[in-house]
């Protein structure tokens, strides 16, 4: 499914439940040893996804252990982007001579909970999400948006190793090319925003970043 919003040099692997698989490594089991069973499974998983995903890149399966605020360490010459939430987990590498950086977020298709949106949109995002709901109401642009936002932080994150914060990033929709962008509004950034692509099938929303590497 995530495969439909991204470029064929990015290798892609999804799950829609936790089937058995290779157990995890030594490292990564002391890491949840002491988890709750969804983080367990969630984890599992979506580290199943990321080896397959690398193997296709040809790269043998190694540990994925969280870095710097979470951020996962993947293998030298790799970028790649991992996400799971209720009902879905995927993956997504890429050769860094190619990509130079990637993010991709899932989020259950569903109106976020009362509140959040006031503190993740800012005023003018909030009218345009009127506009496009009056437009497509079957969609839910609100979690989109928080989607799109989560996207962008972990494509930000490893070019920059800084935190960003929702205010500091305008995402703009475009519902007929499925298609988004988000302007950085700070002044130190090594790049002005992000372009984006979405998708809302199966239950689940979808936002994925690819960044190709200039020349
Ligand atoms: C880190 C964050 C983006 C994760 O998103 P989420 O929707 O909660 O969770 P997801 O399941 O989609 O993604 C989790 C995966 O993100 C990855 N991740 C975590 N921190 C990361 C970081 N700093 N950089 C890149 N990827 C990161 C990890 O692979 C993690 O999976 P793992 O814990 O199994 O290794 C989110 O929790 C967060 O901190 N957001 C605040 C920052 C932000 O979004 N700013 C908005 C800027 S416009």
């Amino acid at each position: 499914m995530i495969a439909r919003i991204l470029p064929s040099d990015v290798y892609a692997e999804e799950c829609f439940d936790d089937p058995d698989g290779p157990p995890l490594f030594p490292a990564e089991e002391a890491l949840i040893a002491k988890a709750v069973d969804k983080r367990r499974r969630e984890f599992t998983t979506v580290r199943r996804c990321a080896r397959r995903a690398l193997g296709r890149l040809g790269v043998p399966p190694v540990p994925l252990l969280p870095g710097e605020r979470g951020a996962p360490g993947w293998p030298p010459g790799v970028v790649g982007s991992m996400t799971h939430c209720t009902g879905y987990r995927a993956a997504v590498v890429a050769d860094a001579d190619r990509v130079l950086t990637l993010g991709i977020d899932a989020e259950p298709a569903l109106p976020l909970p009362e509140g959040v949106l006031e503190a993740v949109a800012s005023e003018t995002e909030r009218k345009r999400l009127l506009d496009l709901a009056a437009d497509r109401p079957d969609i839910p642009w609100d979690r989109l948006l928080f989607s799109a936002k989560e996207s962008v932080y972990k494509a930000w994150f490893p070019l920059t190793t800084r935190w960003l914060d929702f205010a500091e990033a305008d995402v703009d929709f475009d519902p007929a090319a499925g298609t988004f962008a988000a302007r950085l509004l700070i002044a130190d950034r090594p790049l002005d925003g992000f372009a984006g692509r979405w998708q809302v099938d199966a239950g689940i929303a979808l936002t994925a970043i690819v960044v190709a590497k200039a020349g």
